[in-house]
């Protein structure tokens, strides 16, 4: 029989709802796991919990406004108690891939702004190791990206494509492109994510090195909780 993703991504976000204290501020992700987190939110602030949100997308900005979750202005330097977060793709070590709803520069300045950085995913993003099955996302500035995107496939032998979206390069909100890498296989994330950074032109990479606090998976037997430690 076939899974209901939706349903365990649900599961996910109700679990990790219930690490959010109020008065806390909560990073909000983004994509179609972090939805469910930013409705369960809304339904708590509801009931009277008194929670700000900094949201990662202006996708997840409209919801928390429809959920009646207040928001903190951008240009605050926030004091983030929880930021909880989608991902594509986990390894073992709890690292991840993110960035598939290309969104992955503002989620990864929450996460890393957070005291605490939990993770929701469905049974199917857990992967051995990264790469494989899901490209990783790379956000670079527009000018020169041909060159930027050589350089990518110099560093990593594998071939890399512009994202687009409608037959027209996808923009991120920051104003950047992304490029997607298909790599085989990641061995050593933590050595590509700086080898990639020292590339002149790349702004971000959608790897989530050593960043997880806390994994929340949503599986057909139920919702597993694990602790991780950041590295
Ligand atoms: C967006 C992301 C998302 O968290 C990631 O793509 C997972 O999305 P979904 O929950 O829809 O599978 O990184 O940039």
């Amino acid at each position: 029989m076939a899974m209901d993703l939706d349903a365990l991504k649900r599961a996910a976000a109700l679990k990790a709802v219930e690490y959010v204290r109020d008065g806390m501020v909560v990073g909000l992700g983004t994509g179609s796991t972090a939805k469910h987190m930013v409705m369960a939110l809304g339904e708590k602030v509801r009931s009277g919990m008194q929670l700000r949100g900094v949201p990662t997308s202006q996708e997840t900005a409209t919801l928390a406004r429809e959920q009646g979750i207040p928001l903190i202005d951008a240009d605050n330097a926030w004091v983030i108690d929880v930021a909880i977060d989608g991902a594509d793709q986990v390894d073992p070590a709890f690292n991840l891939i993110k960035g598939g709803g290309g969104a992955l520069l503002k989620e990864k300045i929450v996460a890393a702004s957070a005291k605490q950085f939990i993770v929701l995913v469905d049974q199917t993003k857990r992967v051995p190791a990264l790469g494989g099955s899901f490209p990783l996302p790379i956000e670079v500035i527009p000018f020169g990206w041909g060159s930027t995107a050589r350089a990518i496939e110099g560093l990593t032998k594998s071939s890399v494509i512009l994202r687009e979206r409608n037959g027209f390069p996808f923009h991120t909100e920051a104003g950047h492109v992304i490029l997607d890498v298909h790599l085989a296989r990641i061995d050593n994330p933590r050595e590509l994510e700086i080898a990639l950074t020292l590339i002149p032109g790349v702004v971000e990479t959608g790897l989530f090195v050593g960043r997880t606090d806390l994994l929340i998976v949503g599986t057909a037997k139920g919702v597993e909780t694990y602790p991780a430690t950041r590295t």
